[in-house]
């Protein structure tokens, strides 16, 4: 495999700010690859559009990628793996991975009880696809649903540690908490962000699942498997990390130096219409 392919940039994207708690994983995890991050600021949320519209921007996102010749693209959002991932990987000659295969392939291997709940966007849950891959899995394991739409604007108001965010979550996992889940998907990107919230409320003997920890344990794994994992250190002051948003680039700057350790020197804005 030719070194000019393990040089070339991972290409992540997302609905918007929330892919980066998996760019977050992948930093931590490989952090010789080069990023090329997609965060669809202008169209989101996904959560409550159709799959036509999901697949339609995703296919034009993951065009942009290939613009930007990345290796392998990871779809960071949730609700975009469900609806267009599998659509689109037949579409293109790169691999792709999303972010719910890896998250449901632990919960499955975690629960002890065969009770696993998953909170997602309303796309996610209703698209069933947590349950498909478990019960492929491990067909004695139930699966409970529960859409939480109310979180993703919360994290994106920073109320991350306030009585709000307590009294939402309360009440959203009450049913869970009912009917004894031991494991608990964090099945949207911006959940891992609420996460000392989320466990408070579910107690400390309910494991939470972080399909980003997950899915850059994969990506590792993919990239070893093909031959293309970045083995070479970066070179000193190299910009390893480009930024891309469909709008509201100055905010989503902000965001990001909020959650990522690496200090986010820019992000542009592109028309993503035109892919
Ligand atoms: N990124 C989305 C997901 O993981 C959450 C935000 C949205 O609804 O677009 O499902």
């Amino acid at each position: 495999m030719s070194d000019c392919l393990k040089d070339a940039p991972i290409g992540v994207f997302d609905s918007g700010f929330g892919g980066l708690t998996v760019v977050r994983e992948i930093m931590r995890q490989i952090p010789n690859e080069k990023i090329v991050y997609f965060g669809d600021t202008a169209r989101v949320p996904y959560g409550s559009k159709s799959k036509e519209t999901v697949t339609r921007f995703s296919r034009q996102i993951t065009h942009f990628l290939q613009t930007q010749n990345v290796k392998t693209i990871v779809v960071a959002c949730n609700t975009a793996s469900a609806y267009a991932l599998d659509e689109l990987e037949k579409e293109i000659d790169i691999p792709m991975i999303g972010v719910v295969k890896p998250g449901a392939k632990v919960a499955a291997d975690v629960t002890q009880n065969g009770k696993v709940g998953v909170i997602a966007t309303s796309a996610t849950i209703g698209s069933e696809i947590y349950t498909t891959y478990i019960k492929k899995l491990k067909p004695e394991v139930s699966v409970t649903g529960k859409a939480c739409p109310l979180f993703v604007p919360l994290v994106e108001e920073g109320l991350l540690e306030d009585p709000v965010t307590d009294e939402i979550a309360s009440r959203y996992l009450l049913e869970l908490i009912d009917i004894d889940i031991d494991t608990l998907i964090l099945g949207c990107t911006h959940y891992p962000l609420i996460r000392n919230t989320i466990q408070r409320v579910v107690g400390e003997k309910v494991t939470l699942v972080n399909p980003a920890y997950e899915t850059a344990r994969e990506l590792k794994l993919l990239l070893e498997e093909k031959g293309i994992l970045q083995d070479k250190k970066p070179d000193l002051g190299e910009n390893r990390y480009q930024f891309f948003v469909s709008d509201g680039a100055e905010k989503f700057k902000t965001f990001a130096n909020s959650i990522l350790k690496y200090g986010i020197l820019s992000a542009k804005t592109i028309s993503i219409e035109d892919y």
